[in-house]
């Protein structure tokens, strides 16, 4: 007896690109009416003018199937074709049920294996590299990636280490097959001895408006009933500054390129200062364009590297078909990059419906 195998395709990419930013601007300003901080300290330490969050009929759900249905369309590759949905976030609000079944239903794609990659801000990565191996092992033939993320609700407006970071959004791509290899094996790690330095202290809440929680917040009388992302800031720095370095050296190793042919580099947008020192340190030349979303979207955890690449291509400050070194890192402590072909410019771009 023989037990039957897969065969797939070594050769594979990202061949859409979607995204979906909420319509609400926020400004530094606007959160200093709560925090106690200012824009110019914000902007000098983390690089952000401004960040966006969901109001209105915006919800985590809603953003991840307009992502999804943006890369989609925007790869070309029928619908009907996707034989696997992963999506890479940490604020879907039931543990039981996950989010993927349910986004791939909202996506007319209810019946496709469908499964959430938890993975703090490095989950992009994760869920990159998963879908690559999938295709490659033939499990499926296209796999959507989504990234999505409400980091306002399961924030502490008060807080002075987490409440100008975090921003809301999500990022998707199609993973497929292609005939050049546009996505390098996968370098990612974890170091759970650090885990205390990003975490959370209750249970993911429902729905809670951060503007309706902004009002009636009094920090000095009212104790935090309900989660929020705690970050031991300056630890996760020094953590980020021994490790990501060395993942960054594997990355471009094991993809068997040459630093001099990155063309764009796109990390995780936790803070512009962490991406320039890092930039810096690998010797990449001054006029390799370094994604910077985070200036006007914030940290949108697992949703900030396709969230990066789509605006990098959609403005034209990347192009589809350069060479991009992307670095997911964050809560567990982990991360995952890896070498990739950028996908095509957006068609449907998340700014097409901004004012
Ligand atoms: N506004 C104004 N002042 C603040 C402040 C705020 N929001 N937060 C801290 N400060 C003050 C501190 O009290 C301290 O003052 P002192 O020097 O008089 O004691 C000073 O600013 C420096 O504080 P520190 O906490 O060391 O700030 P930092 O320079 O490390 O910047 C972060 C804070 C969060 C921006 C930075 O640590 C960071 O980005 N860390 C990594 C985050 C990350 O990568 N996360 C992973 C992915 S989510």
């Amino acid at each position: 007896m023989t037990i039957a195998s897969n065969t797939g395709r070594s050769n594979v990419a990202m061949l859409g690109i979607g995204a979906y930013r909420p319509k609400r601007l926020v400004s530094n300003d606007e959160v200093c009416e709560v925090l106690d901080s200012s824009d110019e300290w914000i902007y000098e330490r983390s690089g952000i003018r401004n960040r966006r969050w969901i109001s209105g009929d915006e919800t985590a759900r809603s953003m991840a199937k307009i992502a999804g249905e943006r890369a989609i369309a925007n790869s070309g590759i029928p619908k009907e074709k996707i034989g696997a949905l992963i999506l890479a976030s940490s604020s879907w609000k039931t543990k039981i049920p996950h989010g993927g079944p349910v986004v791939a239903y909202d996506l007319g794609m209810n019946g496709i294996p469908a499964y959430d990659i938890g993975a703090g801000c490095g989950g992009f990565g994760y869920g990159l590299g998963v879908a690559a191996d999938t295709v490659r092992a033939g499990t499926a033939e296209y796999v959507l990636v989504i990234g999505m993320e409400t980091m306002s609700v399961v924030m502490d407006p008060t807080d002075r280490g987490t409440a100008f970071i975090f921003g809301d959004g999500a990022g998707a791509v199609v993973v497929g097959p292609s005939e050049e290899n546009g996505i390098s094996p996968t370098v990612w790690g974890s170091d759970g001895e650090n885990s205390s330095a990003i975490g959370q202290n209750y249970d993911i809440p429902e729905y809670m408006d951060v503007a309706q929680k902004m009002q009636h917040k009094d920090p000095a009388t009212e104790p935090l009933d309900r989660m929020v992302v705690t970050m031991e800031g300056p630890r996760v720095f020094r953590w980020a500054a021994i490790t990501l370095p060395k993942a960054l050296g594997q990355v471009i190793e094991l993809a068997g390129i040459d630093k001099s042919e990155i063309d764009v580099f796109v990390p995780h947008q936790a803070n512009a200062r962490i991406n320039e020192l890092m930039a810096k340190n690998l010797g990449l030349s001054d006029d390799i364009p370094v994604a910077n979303d985070i200036e006007n979207t914030g940290n949108t955890s697992a949703a900030s590297i396709p969230l990066a690449m789509e605006e990098m291509l959609a403005t034209g400050k990347a192009k589809a078909g350069q060479t991009a070194l992307l670095l997911g890192f964050g809560a567990g402590l982990s991360y995952a990059g890896a070498v990739v072909t950028l996908p095509p410019a957006p068609k449907i771009t998340s700014f097409d419906d901004l004012d």
